[in-house]
């Protein structure tokens, strides 16, 4: 990947050594535009009041018409900001020009925005990309992502989202990849190479920004924000692996989490911060806050003040302060009162500079506004690859009967409010879509099947018309159930404590049933549901998370068999709420879960998860047999025939876990190590090869020491976590 050169970096210093302590603080500081005039409460009151309901959308609405926004021009003139959040080209070079332009150094601005799974073109969240398990399709979309934002002049994404999650009730599981840390760090490793490497010279490149470091999946309870405690082994060996592997890839920067770790806010945490980031894992760039947690260092009782807050935060190797403007207001003062030393502003400016600089910003400050406007009209090839991405992570959990898929003839009852609104599919954290590029269900459906009507009957937010339901249930030979969550349910500040189908939906379903029609649910949510009742009812469900601009499509083409469905579940589903946290990679405890009663399980739920990690069916079937692994010295060679049982041509996921029978540290009942995806024509049979270095079966201490421990070991192959075939080897 792409390197600072040496004359770079000889300019780097130069234009530092030119900088006076309030540039250098400057650079540290990043914007977001804030919103003037037209009200007389401050804009954080404003949000609360729509938040509370005490001001209606509406309401909101008109105020943010008639509202200024304040770009910060004077402090940029100044030198006094180093970065904003800005999406429209005009706005990017008008500030821009005033950096480069107007300051006295002309350092150019980094442009900095949420681009999570996509930008204009959006492709499904990242918890559904995850289980195609295709780094390739991975690397595909985030560099489409890349391209198209660095038309609109934004260079740096705040993605990818790498934290590990396993409690569903955390509404952001739907911005990461799932739960495992094997995947997630093939997903991270994609995604850095996706977004900062073009494919040839010219091809636009951004930085990424990994977040959020670190544990902020982990938060207790899946309460949002909430606080994190963690063995240091299950840190080093879980939650860093996908961090890790991407800073290994080269990524630029990093976003530090909301939560404290261990007591300490990740914020203000030097052990985090410089020591293993920067100095353990050697981050070339530079480290934000995010959004206000400066500040948040009061609430958590940690900083007394701003002043404090600003001290802890950039002495434990915070670089930029994202939307507070303490370090803008603070910083001068701690420095010249010998509470924060001058090298740690020189380093935090030198990494901010040199990010700036690798990405070419020095010399191309600005954005070619006309290059936006190649995407007015989305490419074929983005709506193809959208398309692709959307049809591959979709996860059939169920197919009883093998009612799917269904008949292009089939008279079809398509019900559920979120089944036309196109606005509910690019899910949460998409800013930059249109509305007219998004395909919905219903419209995707009509094109599929010539005999569908739509019945509204009701959604996640609302009750249930009887009437429709009736009509629904008459007309058609089978009902198509859109059900799921809106796109608010999950993300940001969204944890949910009851993870069932929100609303009256459940009600709806029984309703349908209970007409005798056969029911297929076709669920739409941002993250893993409880669904032991549906799963015992209703004959066929379809897992279709929020798939981005061309979902619509991507379903109906599932339901009526053009596309064998492929994706696997990057996370465990409960059966119920209360199972939560569940996850298949979980530690080893002296009275496994069994019939028996004194194990370690509820008296009112199942053992495990109701669908594992790494599970989905497909249109055919496959069988695993002759798993043989071969000791090649420091390699360990596995093979497994894979034979598609079927009628049809398909694709499945081959997974390999590992498990460490006896080791000096409780370790997890199974690892996934390495995946393969393995396409085959009816009948067709293939065998299958990992290699495996023997040093990957070792694992981190709770001091980060690595270690290879002699004794047995248990090699599972299969097509989920659950279902594998098992040998043992003996290592030394
Ligand atoms: C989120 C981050 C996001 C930032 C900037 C925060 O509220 O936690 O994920 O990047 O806002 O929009």
């Amino acid at each position: 990947m792409r390197q600072l050169t040496e004359a770079q970096k000889k300019r780097i210093e130069e234009i530092l050594s030119r900088m006076t302590l309030e540039e250098k603080i400057g650079q540290m500081n990043q914007e977001s535009p804030s919103i003037v005039g037209g009200f007389d409460v401050p804009f954080s009151e404003l949000i609360e009041m729509l938040t509370d309901g005490r001001l209606s959308k509406e309401e909101f609405g008109k105020i943010m018409s008639t509202s200024q926004q304040d770009y910060h021009e004077d402090d940029i003139r100044a030198g006094r900001v180093g970065s904003l959040m800005v999406q429209d080209p005009a706005k990017v070079n008008e500030l821009q020009k005033i950096a480069v332009e107007e300051s006295r150094l002309g350092i150019p601005l980094i442009f900095g925005l949420d681009v999570i799974h996509g930008f204009k073109t959006v492709f499904p969240i990242a918890i559904a990309e995850a289980g195609t398990f295709d780094p390739d399709l991975m690397r595909k979309t985030a560099r489409m992502a890349a391209r198209e934002s660095k038309a609109a002049g934004v260079s740096w994404h705040f993605a990818p989202m790498l934290d590990i999650a396993r409690d569903a009730r955390w509404g952001r599981v739907s911005e990461g990849p799932g739960e495992d840390p094997c995947l997630a760090s093939a997903f991270a490793t994609a995604k850095v190479t996706g977004l900062q490497e073009g494919e040839s010279p010219d091809d636009p490149y951004v930085a990424a920004c990994l977040k959020h470091y670190i544990g902020y999946g982990a938060c207790e309870s899946g309460r949002d924000y909430n606080t994190v405690n963690m063995a240091m082994h299950v840190f080093y060996n879980h939650y860093l692996k996908p961090f890790k592997a991407a800073v290994d890839t080269g990524a630029q920067t990093v976003m530090a989490a909301f939560n404290d770790l261990n007591g300490i806010p990740c914020t203000v945490n030097k052990f985090l911060l410089r020591d293993i980031l920067k100095e353990k894992l050697g981050l070339p760039g530079f480290v934000v806050s995010d959004a206000n947690a400066i500040r948040e260092c009061i609430n958590h009782g940690i900083a007394a003040d701003d002043f404090d807050a600003g001290v802890q935060a950039a002495l434990a190797g915070m670089d930029m302060d994202m939307g507070t403007g303490i370090y803008k207001n603070q910083l001068q003062k701690a420095v010249e009162e010998g509470k924060v030393p001058m090298e740690v502003i020189d380093e935090a400016a030198r990494r901010i500079l040199s990010v700036k600089m690798w990405l070419g910003l020095f010399d191309h400050p600005y954005v070619d506004e006309a290059s936006m406007h190649q995407y007015d009209v989305l490419p074929q090839e983005h709506l193809d690859l959208a398309l692709e991405a959307a049809e591959r992570s979709i996860v059939l959990l169920k197919n009883e009967g093998d009612i799917l898929p269904l008949a292009p003839s089939a008279k079809i009852s398509v019900i559920g409010s979120l089944a036309d609104q196109p606005e509910e599919v690019v899910g949460a954290w998409a800013l930059s879509w249109r509305k007219e590029d998004c395909v919905s269900l219903w419209s995707g459906i009509q094109k599929e099947f010539a005999n569908a009507k739509y019945f509204p009957c009701g959604g996640p937010e609302g009750g249930l018309n009887e009437e429709e339901i009736t009509e629904a249930a008459a007309y058609g030979d089978v009902i198509v159930a859109v059900l799921g969550e809106t796109i608010a349910m999950s993300g940001e500040a969204s944890s949910r404590a009851d993870i069932t189908l929100p609303g009256k939906q459940r009600q709806i379903l029984e309703k349908l049933l209970e007409s005798g029609k056969p029911v297929v649910l076709v669920l739409m949510n941002g993250r893993p549901l409880a669904l032991e009742w549906e799963d015992a009812h209703v004959p066929a469900i379809v897992e279709a998370w929020h798939l981005g601009i061309r979902m619509g499509d991507a379903v109906a083409r599932v339901l009526c068999g053009k596309k064998n469905p492929e994706g696997r579940l990057s996370s465990s589903f409960p059966a119920m709420t209360g199972q939560c946290p569940v996850y298949y990679n979980h530690p080893n405890t002296g009275r496994p879960a069994s019939k028996s009663k004194f194990t370690s399980r509820y008296l009112d739920a199942p053992l495990d998860s109701l669908y594992p990690f790494g599970y989905g069916l497909s249109y055919t079937s496959f069988d695993f047999s002759n798993l043989n692994v071969r000791d090649q010295g420091d390699v360990l060679m596995i093979g497994v025939e894979v034979k598609n049982t079927g009628e049809r041509a398909g694709t499945t996921t081959a997974q390999l876990y590992t498990q460490d029978v006896a080791a000096s540290l409780v370790r997890p009942v199974k690892e996934l190590k390495r995946f393969a995806k393995v396409t085959l024509e009816a009948g067709e049979i293939m065998r299958v090869y990992f290699e495996l270095p023997k040093n990957e079966l070792g694992f981190f201490d709770n001091e980060g020491n690595y270690r290879l421990e002699e004794g047995l070991f248990r090699i599972y192959v299969g097509q989920n976590s659950r279902e594998c075939l098992m040998a043992e080897i003996w290592e030394k």
